[in-house]
């Protein structure tokens, strides 16, 4: 029996979080050996925002580099970056044909972005999920391993599926969210009501996949809490509940087996040993990473066979959709 397919991305817009490794890479890793796996960089989606080009770069070839210290293996996995591959784009302008306006414009992510931004809002923002959409229907896939926030595209996604099966007859395999529960959100350390992200103003918020162990000691101590004082997992001790999740993904216990071990223990005992698990968790990726960044033809090597490797996958997809659309096979 063939292997299920898997797909997935991050943005290169800047240094990632333990939001992006919890909720996604980490997942990813384990995935390798059961499923057929497909991950991206997806530069398209990150000029949706401006970026500056030097840091698009530099931020593209950093992400590559996190992949691969964290534990994504180039023999396993068809490991590329997203624009190197131009079958995403094609499907992209065939599936935004049969997008609504309506639809696009419920997205919360285009929303939280739009409120956002003073500058006129560019199209890309708008159409962001189906070039989403696009990457995961190419490749015929079964599930997408993401956090939380990625939930309302991925419906997006099994939609533009089924419309297009309805439409054109069976060709799309309609793709399932993977969301492990403890790990689907992960939250501000400053503020548990919303969720970590790079973007941040407060950089005690979050925590980088390449902070140095000072500073991961340092900024688990200052997370917020309450005044409680017991450690238990429920929505009255959000800060706690967060912090808790955390050491779960990490250590792989259950969340029973955490409260329990601190019981009659304040949150300084807690927090101590979360922040050591936090930080060995980190420093293998964080060397290798250092390792990786510097060869340079290495990385060229992975992305580019990668790249290769992609293309090999998508082209009979494309050409199916394109002929059931109705346009005339190429015959060169
Ligand atoms: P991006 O770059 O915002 O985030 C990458 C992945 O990290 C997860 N994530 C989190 N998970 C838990 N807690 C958090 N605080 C947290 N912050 C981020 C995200 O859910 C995501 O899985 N649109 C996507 C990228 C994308 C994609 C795709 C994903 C493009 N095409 C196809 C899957 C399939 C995004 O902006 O992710």
């Amino acid at each position: 029996m063939s292997k299920g397919v898997v797909f997935s991305g991050v943005q290169p817009t800047g240094e990632l979080t333990i939001g992006n490794y919890i909720g996604a890479i980490k997942h990813w890793v384990d995935l390798q050996d059961d499923y057929d796996c497909n991950f991206s960089i997806v530069d398209l989606h990150a000029i949706t925002v401006p970026q500056i080009p030097a840091n698009l770069r530099k931020n593209t070839l950093e992400v590559l580099a996190l992949y691969l210290a964290a534990g994504l293996d180039p023999e396993k996995s068809t490991i590329f970056i997203q624009s190197h591959v131009t079958e995403h784009l094609e499907l992209s302008w065939i599936l935004s044909s049969m997008s609504y306006m309506g639809q696009l414009s419920r997205m919360t992510q285009y929303k939280d972005k739009a409120s956002k931004s003073d500058e006129n809002l560019n199209a890309a923002l708008f159409t962001y999920p189906v070039l989403m959409a696009s990457d995961i229907l190419l490749y015929g896939t079964n599930f997408v391993p993401v956090g939380d926030d990625q939930k309302q595209h991925l419906e997006l996604a099994r939609d533009l599926a089924e419309r297009f099966n309805n439409r054109y007859s069976q060709t799309f395999v309609v793709p399932e969210p993977l969301i492990q529960e403890e790990g689907a959100r992960i939250m501000s350390l400053q503020d548990p009501t919303v969720k970590m992200s790079k973007s941040d103003d407060n950089v005690n918020s979050y925590i980088l996949l390449l902070d140095d162990r000072a500073t991961i000691i340092r900024k688990i101590k200052r997370a917020v809490t309450d005044s409680i004082g017991v450690v238990s997992y429920n929505d009255e001790q959000a800060g706690l509940k967060n912090l808790i999740n955390i050491y779960s993904v990490l250590t792989n216990k259950t969340v029973d087996e955490i409260v329990k071990k601190y019981e009659g223990k304040g949150y300084g005992d807690f927090k101590g040993d979360l922040a050591e698990i936090v930080a060995d968790s980190l420093e293998p990726i964080r060397n290798k990473y250092e390792e990786l960044i510097k060869d340079k033809d290495y990385l060229e090597k992975v992305y580019s066979e990668g790249a290769e490797k992609a293309k090999r996958k998508t082209k009979k997809m494309l050409s199916k959709v394109q002929r059931k659309v109705g346009f005339i096979q190429k015959k060169y």
